[in-house]
């Protein structure tokens, strides 16, 4: 399926960045030695595949207050349309976004406007058959927008490509709506934190028969592994992966990283490219975001083309 639209159902909203020397003990305080206000979430993916060709927008809910104000704002500036109304309530919410010299980032995440969508805001939105539909697992632990999202997800066009990403919380997504939404997924993406928390520590060898099972058999499977080559296989062939080798780069920020691997992924799709060159593609573009700091910061196909042909591929 060559996906025409990313459509993310979901969460966008500011990230309340610092970054660190280490995490403060218990207790403890740190001195941020850079700090910034930017717009995250959904919106990295979003971004990812805008940049990478693909058309993209967003079926969530935003505030009215500064971080709505940024959030929209931003959203306009990268061309990428909100299909509901601002709630004129609550504000967008934000994530307090320690990030460590290492790159590695942690989360405090504050809900807002973007985690209350209910089924009969998400009634006007209709996915078209060649849609990419994308959520994340923060969308299922919110109380309102996890029922809403699943029943909305019984609705989909059978054609549409659901790209789940469990995300940080995944062991806090109810039960009931992870299987429902694993039984629907087309993509399913997540890093090595997150296979163990749905899987297991085992190895990827494992990690991918205990997900496959619970997918339908033409789903695929996308396990990141940070600066690991990323390891990927159909669910119907769980014993037979894929390997794809990450470049070496120095990472400066990894927040927004596997957002950007998901949003280069699907935009590679849609270009046209198959299966093994989109991953590759995604690979490098996140590999590149690593280097930059910031949240949204995938690089263009352009940007993508040019390091290949540095790196002599
Ligand atoms: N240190 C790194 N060096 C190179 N690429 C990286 C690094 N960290 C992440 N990436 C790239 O970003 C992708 C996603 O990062 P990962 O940490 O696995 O996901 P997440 O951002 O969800 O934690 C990786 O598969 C890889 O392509
Ligand atoms: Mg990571």
């Amino acid at each position: 399926m060559r996906p025409a639209r990313l459509l993310l159902v979901g969460s966008v909203l500011a990230d309340v960045r610092m970054a660190v020397p280490s995490l403060p003990e218990r207790g403890g305080d740190r001195l941020a030695t850079r700090t910034d206000v930017q717009t995250g979430g959904g919106f990295n993916v979003l971004v990812a595949a805008v940049r990478n060709g693909l058309p993209a927008a967003l079926a969530g809910r935003h505030g009215v207050g500064p971080f709505g104000a940024r959030v929209r704002q931003d959203l306009d500036a990268a061309g990428i349309p909100v299909l509901l109304d601002p709630d004129p309530d609550t504000d967008t919410g934000f994530s307090l976004t320690l990030i460590e010299p290492d790159g590695e980032r942690t989360f405090v995440t504050s809900p807002g406007a973007e985690s209350m969508l209910t089924g009969a805001r998400l009634a006007g939105v209709s996915a078209r058959p060649d849609d990419a539909v994308y959520v994340s697992g923060y969308e299922l632990c919110y109380p309102d927008s996890g029922p809403a999202i699943a029943g909305w997800l019984d609705g989909l066009p059978e054609e549409a490509l659901l790209v789940f990403d469990p995300g940080p919380v995944a062991d806090e997504i109810p039960a009931d709506l992870l299987a429902a939404v694993l039984a629907r997924t087309g993509l399913l993406t997540l890093n090595r934190r997150e296979t163990a928390l749905l899987a297991g520590a085992g190895d990827p060898a494992g990690a991918v028969r205990a997900l496959a099972a619970r997918l339908p058999a033409r789903a695929r499977i996308v396990l990141r592994r940070g600066s690991r080559a990323s390891v990927a296989a159909e669910a119907d062939r769980p014993d037979r992966l894929v390997r794809v080798p990450v470049p070496a780069v120095v990472a400066l920020d990894t927040t927004g990283a596997g957002d950007a691997h998901t949003g280069v992924l699907v935009a590679a799709l849609g270009a046209g490219y198959d299966w093994p060159e989109a991953l590759r593609r995604a690979g490098v573009g996140a590999a590149i975001s690593v280097t930059r700091y910031g949240s949204a910061t995938a690089p263009t196909a352009a940007d993508i083309d040019a390091f290949e042909v540095a790196a002599g591929n």
